[in-house]
């Protein structure tokens, strides 16, 4: 009583009646329940359009609340307050203040990026990038223009990154501390303890501020003439990760604006959706002419859509990883009958045991007593003196070193069962060294070694550099487009795997780290090469020429263009993007709607009959002043991708329709046409062509697949005899997106009702449930959808309430982890009047059922229509 009668006083203070005083459940987010949230921490998101009460004043009625502390006030980017809360608040009392628009609780973030198997040299991979001649050629490297880094802090005592702060001519000219080394996020309440500088005690911001600013002359940063700032947002690691929260992440991001940088670069990410807090900002900040750049996120082994926030914030640049070309690393050199070989090694594993073998010691190829070469299951014969060469698969690596170092080998070499290379990690119990190798090659090297009395030696100081088995390939870990509203993502990629690059002094100053957040930094610094080149750019053309001139990437093993969802335009070019005199807009044609029915008004399409299509425009402009232009406009297909089996199970790695035209019928490929696919373009002018997308609609809808490739734009200037070309990706769902279904297809057996073991129940009338036998509802979503509640209703069609675990916000697809990629919500008797699950009630005993809705994509959440439904039979609640 006395908490409402106070939030009247607050509400008293803003001028707001007190009859419109409730618990506005409504406008509170709830995230799915394995999101970290802080307790009783909150942003409170308020209206946009009218600013009367400020934002100053909102924050005073909150602090005369009992118990209700505004730590930090956002102004610029987003209007809102971070608020924290005593347990006797709810997020839906802070709702109900009116002018509030949302309440999101406060996520958690942690940093996915990892150590590299191995050391990589750094500058070759500048001319993959059109780096080395943007700084060679043409003298830039970034001058006047400012980034702003978003990170864990730099060390700027490292010699190779200024050495300086804020001083005259250093790289470092803005930046702050908003987090300290406290931050431990797995403690129930972490201290935010700002230090006076953003120095860094983890190592990734170090290493994301050496790819953009490195000086030489280990690590050649893309922009070393750029000024700098570091707004440091993580803390140092405990047990392992680093973290910051929303609030957190929102001031660094608010205050890099206030600093008045071109170009804000975040190595960061988590959720997806385009209107959580952190991305609202950062499509604000490309409203108001910032170029942000970010992460697409390290879940590429989840498949599609995990690309992450602020990613697919609009207008971001969002980025994928590509591997490095060059490998360096520590090397074994084997002498066998056959030859003399040497191979790269990964990073020794163990700092302890170390795989070090000054002179030659004899090596072997041992069979185990299963008769495979996994070493699974122990030797009968003597491995003594020995290193062991093993391969991988079935048991675990430390599985693998047991069984050897039992039988008494003095090392291990274990080569990879896929392609590249690995970091074995080693449990405790091993006491010998432990180091693996790339598959490619490795058939060969345990061949040879059979022929006949072989040796290893790896000498403490031999290192090798080798051309990388993965150099230019998408790296694993490079998450999936499309965004939730089928937005292409990433925009484009650039090197992010095995990345070379300065880490802190402490910690040993340099380091080779792979992830998105290493590709993120390298776009970053291309942004600043092109913005020195041509400062009259918006944020629109630089994401326009960036991915016009990135090369799109192909599939090393069959050739064919790989997906725009996974690699975007392709690989950054900055060269081809500072020298283009044309320019094609928008830069990527993500199709979200399809026309169904015949072609019109384009002759050639006449005998396809009925097809999904869909019509865009795009500008091409010509920017040389002086010449004509003609163009010709041709495509190419990428593979078409699904998240679907053939079998109808779901797929962590996306499965291929291959793009290739001679080896699937053609009504399996999208089809591009243009009424005229020749056009000149006069000096300085721009022309618009409409462009027509056909889906394929050989493959099944079912199915749902996405289907893409590359329009080819080939461009020449009048009285010059050489061609140019631009691209630009499209990509499309086989079907209408807006209608899609959200929930899995009835045929998979889904959505259904089991018993708590998850079997599912043969004849639900029969089922009574009651507290003791609760049952539950499982479904799965194959697209992200942003509302999914679970309801129970009576027999007269009455809404009780919602389940346990019955109403989630922005929910991801089910993602195939584990043997059970469904979502579920229990069915007991009690039920919850709000969607918080703050109010349970007590069911009285009947029949009921169970009702399911799931907002399909791009819908509208007060529409019922835009909801895909589905009701269970009726059983007893006893
Ligand atoms: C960047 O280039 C300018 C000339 O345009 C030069 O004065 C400056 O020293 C360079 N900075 C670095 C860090 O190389
Ligand atoms: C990687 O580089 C660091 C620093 O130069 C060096 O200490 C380490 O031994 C190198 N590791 C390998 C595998 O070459
Ligand atoms: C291996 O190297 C040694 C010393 O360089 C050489 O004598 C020998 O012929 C080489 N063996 C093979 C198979 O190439
Ligand atoms: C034993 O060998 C068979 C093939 O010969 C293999 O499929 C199986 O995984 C092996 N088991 C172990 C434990 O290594
Ligand atoms: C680096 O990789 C490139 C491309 O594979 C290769 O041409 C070059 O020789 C490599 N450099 C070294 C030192 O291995
Ligand atoms: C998809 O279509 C809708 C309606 O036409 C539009 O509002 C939305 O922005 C589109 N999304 C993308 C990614 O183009
Ligand atoms: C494309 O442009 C044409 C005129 O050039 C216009 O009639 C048409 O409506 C436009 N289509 C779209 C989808 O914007
Ligand atoms: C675009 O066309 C050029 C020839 O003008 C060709 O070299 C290039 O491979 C094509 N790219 C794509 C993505 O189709
Ligand atoms: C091309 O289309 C855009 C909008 O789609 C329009 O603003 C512009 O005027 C058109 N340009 C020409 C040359 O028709
Ligand atoms: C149901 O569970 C409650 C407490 O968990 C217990 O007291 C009661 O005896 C159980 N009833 C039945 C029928 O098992």
């Amino acid at each position: 009583m006395i908490l409402v009668s106070r939030i009247v006083f607050a509400m008293a203070c803003l001028g707001v009646a007190s009859a419109q005083l409730k618990v506005a459940d409504d406008k509170v987010v709830k995230y799915p329940s394995y999101v970290p949230v802080k307790r009783g921490a909150f942003i409170v998101e308020l209206e946009s359009g009218n600013t009367s009460p400020s934002t100053a004043a909102y924050a005073a009625s909150f602090n005369s609340i009992n118990n209700v502390r505004v730590s930090s006030q956002f102004n610029s980017l987003f209007r809102g307050l971070a608020v924290s809360t005593g347990n006797n608040i709810s997020a839906a009392q802070l709702a109900s203040v009116q002018g509030v628009k949302r309440v999101w609780p406060v996520r958690y973030h942690t940093l996915p990026y990892r150590m590299s198997a191995t050391n990589i040299t750094y500058p070759y991979l500048h001319t993959q990038t059109g780096v080395s001649r943007a700084l060679q050629e043409l003298q830039l490297n970034g001058t006047g223009v400012k980034v702003g880094i978003v990170d864990t802090g730099v060390d700027y005592t490292h010699p190779e990154l200024g050495n300086c702060w804020k001083t005259a001519g250093c790289p470092w000219q803005y930046g702050a501390d908003f987090i300290g080394d406290k931050f431990d996020w797995s403690a129930p309440n972490p201290i935010v303890s700002p230090n006076p500088t953003p120095m860094d005690c983890d190592g990734h911001g170090t290493h994301v501020s050496g790819i953009l600013s490195g000086q030489g002359p280990t690590v050649y940063g893309v922009a070393p003439g750029a000024t700098y700032g570091m707004y440091r947002v993580f803390s140092c690691p405990f047990n392992g990760s680093v973290a910051s929260t929303d609030d957190i992440i929102l001031r660094g991001i608010e205050a890099a604006y206030q600093d008045g940088h071109d170009i804000i670069s975040l190595s960061l990410g988590g959720g997806s959706w385009p209107e959580d807090p952190i991305s609202a900002a950062c499509s604000q900040l490309v409203k108001k002419g910032v170029v942000v750049v970010a992460a697409n996120g390290n879940e590429g082994s989840n498949g599609l859509y995990t690309a992450g926030t602020p990613a697919v914030g609009h207008g971001v640049i969002a980025v994928g990883s590509i591997d490095n070309w060059n490998i360096t690393g520590a090397v074994a050199e084997f002498t066998t009958p056959q030859s003399n070989l040497t191979v790269l090694l990964s990073s020794p594993g163990s700092d302890k045991y170390p795989f070090i073998f000054e002179t030659d010691v004899p090596v072997v190829a041992p069979t185990d007593k299963n008769g495979t070469a996994l070493g699974c299951t122990g030797y009968d014969a003597s491995l003594v003196g020995k290193v062991a060469v093993i391969q991988r698969g079935v048991c675990s690596f430390t599985q693998k070193a047991t069984a050897a170092q039992s039988a008494g080998a003095i090392g291990v070499i274990i080569y990879n069962n896929v392609p590249g290379i690995v970091n074995p990690s080693i449990g405790v119990s091993v006491t010998i060294p432990v180091v693996a190798i790339a598959q490619e090659g490795a058939q060969t090297l345990v061949a040879d070694i059979s022929k006949g009395p072989s040796t290893v030696k790896a000498p403490s100081k031999l290192t090798g550099t080798f051309p990388a088995f993965t150099g230019g390939k998408m790296s694993p870990f490079s998450s999936f487009g499309p965004s939730p509203e089928l937005a292409i993502e990433p925009l484009l990629s650039a090197p992010g795997g095995n990345i070379w690059s300065t880490y802190p002094q402490k910690l040993g100053s340099y380091a080779s780290l792979s992830g998105t957040s290493m590709a993120t930094p390298y776009v970053s610094g291309t942004v600043a090469l092109l913005k020195q080149a041509r400062p009259q750019l918006g944020v629109k053309e630089i994401r326009s020429l960036l991915a016009n001139s990135a090369k799109p990437l192909q599939d090393a093993a069959t050739g064919q263009m790989i997906h725009p969802y996974w690699s975007g335009a392709g690989l950054v070019n900055v060269y081809d993007a500072i020298k283009s005199r044309a320019m094609i807009s928008p830069p990527e044609l993500s199709i979200n709607e399809t026309t169904w029915g015949p072609v019109p008004g384009f002759d050639q399409l006449q005998s396809l009959g009925s097809v999904r299509w869909a019509q865009r425009n795009v500008t091409i402009a010509n920017t040389d002043s002086s010449k004509g232009m003609d163009v010709w406009l041709d495509s190419s297909v990428a593979d078409s991708l699904s998240m679907y089996l053939a079998n109808g199970e779901i797929s962590d790695v996306p499965r291929i329709w291959p793009a290739s035209q001679a080896s699937v019928s053609s009504d399996t490929l999208p089809l591009v046409a243009v009424a005229d696919s020749h056009l000149h373009v006069a000096a300085g002018q721009s022309k618009n062509i409409t462009v027509l997308v056909v889906a394929p609609s050989g493959l099944k809808e079912s199915e749902k697949w996405f289907y893409g490739g590359y329009l080819n734009f080939t461009l020449k200037w009048d009285q010059e005899l050489v061609t140019s070309s631009l691209i630009v990706p499209y990509a499309g769902y086989n079907g209408d997106f807006r209608t899609a279904d959200v929930l899995s297809t009835p045929d998979s057996g889904l959505p259904a009702l089991t018993d708590s073991n998850q079997v599912a129940i043969a004849d639900v009338s029969k089922l009574v449930v009651s507290a003791n036998n609760t049952a539950l509802i499982l479904y799965r979503l194959d697209v992200p959808s942003r509302i999914v509640s679970a309801t129970l209703v009576d027999t007269s069609n009455n809404t009780i309430g919602y389940l346990p675990y019955g109403y989630y916000e922005y929910n991801p697809r089910n993602l195939p982890y584990g043997d059970n990629p469904l979502s579920g919500a229990t069915i007991s008797n009690v039920v919850f009047t709000d969607k918080e699950a703050a109010h349970p009630i007590k069911v009285t005993a009947g029949k009921y059922h169970v009702h399911l809705a799931a907002l399909r994509p791009l819908g509208d959440a007060n529409n019922s229509k835009d909801y895909q439904t589905w009701d269970s039979d009726q059983f007893s609640i006893a």
